[in-house]
């Protein structure tokens, strides 16, 4: 299976999701990575057991400078500017990105990148 990428950029995607998966959990929640192959595609998922995000919050939460009212919990700085640009990087990457939420539960965010 060969993946094209280019890794200081997916890098960044992971640091960025994994990053806010941690700044908007409670210290001690667990964070989980999957990454799993779908139809022509590596899907990897970052799952986190933190505040959610309120479901008409989530529309257009991958544009520049877009924040929810989920705030970090240990005071970090906010910018809204992490999911803009996994959304650039993965789309550069011809893949896909995307969010499932529930307020309270926790969050999956997720993107695809092309096999070959
Ligand atoms: N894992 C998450 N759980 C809950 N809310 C989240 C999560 N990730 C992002 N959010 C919400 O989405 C908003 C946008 O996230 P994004 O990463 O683009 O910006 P940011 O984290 O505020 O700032 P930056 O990444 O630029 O430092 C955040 O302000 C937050 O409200
Ligand atoms: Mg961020």
């Amino acid at each position: 299976m060969i993946l094209s990428v280019d890794d200081g950029k997916i890098n960044q995607v992971l640091n960025n999701l994994i990053g806010n998966a941690i700044k908007y959990s409670y210290p001690e929640s667990k964070i989980t990575i999957r990454v799993f192959k779908e139809d022509a595609q590596v899907v990897t998922q970052v799952i986190d057991e933190g505040q959610g995000i309120p479901e008409k919050e989530i529309e257009g939460l991958f544009n520049p400078f877009k924040r929810a009212s989920v705030q970090p919990t240990s005071g970090e700085t906010s910018h809204g500017l992490g999911l803009a640009i996994v959304k650039k990087i993965i789309e550069g990457h011809n893949g896909r990105v995307g969010v499932t939420s529930k307020s309270g539960k926790g969050s999956v965010f997720y993107f695809t990148l092309p096999i070959g």
